[in-house]
């Protein structure tokens, strides 16, 4: 039986900050931020959005009366959850009017989780045939104003649905995967900004990522000129390039070329929106697969997804017949498009407005005649939703 990714969305909320911008008021060198770390503008949020809110308007893109019938599960991964005890995946279960007779459950390893929620999705569909599985990854990459990751931020949210006899990629049974403790970022529960150290988290993922190419070409004995692209857990677009630069000379020269123009066609979501930690692999995914025009059905990509602390998996899937077709390519680049840029002082005005005292009834900056599912903000100690 083939399984894999049958659709596939992406939402991010409406506002954006160039970066720029940014670098300027921060007094860095623009080129540090759009070149040296490969960033152009990141999703800022509003307090009326949440993991829940992107997690919802991004799967409401993708949910028909038939998966409605036929999703079993929902799996909700994220690393910015907004209770330590309901999880996000039963908000969400209610604002999309899902069945009852499902399984919720919230999955956290850093940016790694959504990948084992994807694993998971295929390892219960092969045991279930015809039955569907929601995964979502949705989170705010926070790391507090003027510091070091903050040309990192970003946030939003990929739904994916997964079933047999898949419309956009398979998931082959070949992953290669590791754990090791490490302290190179983590949020403590108290705290609302995470605590990084950027450069070891890159010697890590880096060393991984060597680690398990190596092991799953023992493993399959597959080459590197044997993929048409990979997708990389991007915090920042660099880090991809950081990444494959370490094996690219494995490839055959005209290999090397289509390696690094699928690379940067995986980039190219990610450097608009800036990280979504347990979504941004798969956003690289649908940015290679919406920019990559010369992929074809048959064609192998490689996923490497790596969630600091530290977890990481590489594995691969394969496009399917007519894949193009079901890519959301022009609607993820609308979204993008139609987002209103917002100044330094409107960010920092955001950044600071966010509602984490559930003791106070308090209203969000909610806006009224929206489409799109909102927080509206606390009453006794309940996070309210519309
Ligand atoms: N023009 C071009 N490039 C420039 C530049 C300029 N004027 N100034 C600096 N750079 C380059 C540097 O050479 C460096 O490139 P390199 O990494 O290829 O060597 C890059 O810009 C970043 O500079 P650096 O001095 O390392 O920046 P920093 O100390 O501010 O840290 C991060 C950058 C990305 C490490 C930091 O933003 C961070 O920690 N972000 C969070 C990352 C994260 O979330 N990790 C965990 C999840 S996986």
């Amino acid at each position: 039986m083939t399984i894999g990714i049958d659709k596939i969305a992406f939402y991010t909320p409406n506002y954006v900050l160039d970066l720029v911008t940014l670098a300027k008021a921060r007094g860095d060198e623009p080129d540090k931020y759009t070149i040296g770390i490969g960033q152009n503008r990141q999703t800022v949020v509003p307090n009326f959005e949440d993991v829940v809110t992107m997690g919802a308007n991004a799967a409401i893109k993708i949910i028909t009366a038939d998966d409605r019938e036929k999703i079993d599960l929902i799996i909700f991964a994220t690393e910015s959850g907004i209770d330590n005890s309901k999880s996000s995946a039963l908000y969400m279960q209610t604002l999309l009017e899902l069945s009852e007779f499902v399984r919720t459950i919230e999955l956290k390893q850093a940016c790694y989780a959504g990948t084992y929620g994807l694993m998971q999705a295929r390892d219960y569909v092969a045991t279930h045939p015809g039955r569907r599985v929601l995964v979502v990854a949705s989170d705010i990459a926070r790391y507090g104003l003027s510091t070091s990751g903050e040309v990192t931020q970003g946030a939003g949210a990929i739904a994916m649905i997964v079933s047999e006899a898949p419309k956009i990629v398979s998931i082959n049974t070949d992953s290669v995967y590791m754990s090791r403790n490490a302290s190179d970022f983590w949020r403590p529960v108290d705290r609302q900004e995470a605590l990084v150290d950027g450069h070891l988290s890159t010697d890590i993922y880096k060393e991984m990522f060597l680690t398990l190419w190596q092991r799953y070409q023992l493993k399959t004995n597959q080459q590197l000129n044997d993929f048409a692209g990979f997708a990389f857990h991007l915090p920042y677009t660099k880090m991809g390039k950081k990444a494959l630069d370490q094996i690219i000379n494995e490839a055959t020269l005209a290999h090397q070329q289509k390696l690094t123009h699928h690379l940067k066609a995986s980039q190219k979501f990610n450097r608009e929106v800036g990280n979504l930690y347990t979504g941004s692999v798969y956003l690289s995914l649908l940015s290679l697969l919406s920019y990559a025009t010369d992929l074809k059905s048959g064609d192998k990509l490689a996923i490497f997804s790596y969630g600091s602390g530290a977890e990481a998996e590489l594995y691969s899937v394969t496009l399917q017949n007519g894949f193009e077709n079901h890519v959301p390519a022009k609607m993820t680049q609308q979204l993008l498009l139609k987002r209103q840029l917002v100044s330094v002082n409107q960010y920092e005005t955001m950044f600071k407005s966010q509602l984490y005292d559930s003791h106070i009834n308090i209203n969000s900056n909610a806006v009224k005649d929206t489409k799109l599912f909102q927080f509206l903000g606390w009453h006794n100690g309940e996070r309210v939703y519309r």
